[in-house]
């Protein structure tokens, strides 16, 4: 018969590296055969004092073998599902949580993409720009309100550096680099220094639209205008053109749009009568053409410019436009199924 201290080197040498040789193992040391069992056998023969302590030890043993076993049919049963879990390529992967894109992004490229695919060109400029593009070369008088502190974010060093209120810009900075025809839209982040309400903001988006070339009447641009209206919001919508003043254009329009959630029955939204502005618009003042180096005798153009979160609002009828600002995912998430 095996002594204990044989068995006991068995046990801890006994080398466990696949199901198989686990096997072997359970053979060898926790079935009823096994020498450990012998060893219980033998308790009869051993000296009534001893046998406690002969027990003792070989309860240790078995402990001992068990213990292996256990370990050892864990680990193979963990690499063996690791295993498995690479071989399969057939499970479906964990779910990655794909993000939105920022409804204004949304908005942005879809003003985009209207235009684009009746001609224009998209631009983009400075945030941060000087007095000239800004406000002189558009024909602003130079002490005309919109200047002032209250409303244009001056740079303290450099009174003629300021953030641009206005994507205006834009269509200085084109007209100087290129001669008509141009037909261009420049969208763009504006900033002025106003108090943050739910309707009014310090950062906002335009779009400004520039169509310059010979001919181009006040016509032409009615069209262009409802044509994208129609785009964006619906072919059943109609648009409304009132009579304004911008020192850059004359003759100067505000348009409105048939409010898109009452149908022009009257709502909260349009205030009860029916229509909504959505963007500021003209001819181009010939003042502003001979500005840029444009012939204005030659050329004639009209020029839009409407705010993004005004028509992301309308068209996804929120009613604080702090949340395009916040970021709370909760407000995002909703925007997924337009991502595309
Ligand atoms: N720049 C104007 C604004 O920020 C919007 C605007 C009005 C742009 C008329 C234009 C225009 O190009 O023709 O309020």
């Amino acid at each position: 018969m095996k002594s204990i201290e044989e068995i006991r080197n068995e046990i801890e040498s006994f080398k466990i590296e696949n199901a198989e040789t686990l096997e072997q193992f359970r053979l060898a040391f926790l079935t009823k055969k096994s020498d450990i069992q012998a060893l219980f056998g033998e308790i009869k023969n051993i000296a009534p004092e001893e046998r406690k302590a002969f027990g003792q030890v070989i309860n240790e043993l078995k402990d001992r073998a068990q213990q292996r076993f256990d370990e050892n049919k864990e680990k193979l049963e963990n690499a063996q599902s690791a295993q498995s879990q690479i071989a399969d390529v057939t499970r479906p992967s964990n779910t990655v949580s794909v993000g939105s894109m920022h409804p204004i992004s949304i908005m942005m490229n879809q003003v985009r993409r209207i235009f684009e695919d009746i001609g224009f060109t998209s631009v983009t400029g400075p945030d941060i720009e000087d007095d000239w593009h800004v406000f002189t070369a558009l024909n602003f008088a130079e002490e005309h309100p919109a200047r002032d502190m209250q409303d244009t974010f001056f740079i303290e060093l450099h009174p003629d550096i300021l953030l641009r209120t206005h994507t205006s810009s834009l269509q200085v900075r084109t007209m100087e680099k290129q001669q008509p025809p141009i037909r261009v839209i420049c969208p763009g982040r504006v900033f002025r220094n106003e108090a943050i309400t739910s309707r009014a903001h310090c950062i906002f988006h335009q779009v400004e639209g520039l169509y310059v070339a010979e001919n181009v009447s006040f016509a032409d641009m009615k069209q262009t205008l409802l044509y994208f209206a129609q785009r964006m919001f619906g072919p059943e919508v109609k648009i409304r053109l009132r009579p304004s003043y911008f020192p850059f254009t004359e003759p100067s329009a505000e348009m409105d749009i048939s409010c898109n959630i009452c149908g022009g029955a009257g709502c909260n939204l349009c205030k009860h009568t029916g229509w909504v502005e959505i963007l500021g618009s003209g001819m181009v003042d010939p003042n502003v053409l001979e500005n840029c180096g444009i012939d204005s005798k030659k050329y004639s153009g009209f020029a839009f410019g409407l705010g993004i979160e005004r028509m992301t609002m309308l068209k996804y009828t929120t009613n604080d436009i702090r949340l395009y600002f916040e970021n709370d995912v909760r407000f995002l998430q909703q925007f997924k199924s337009a991502t595309k």
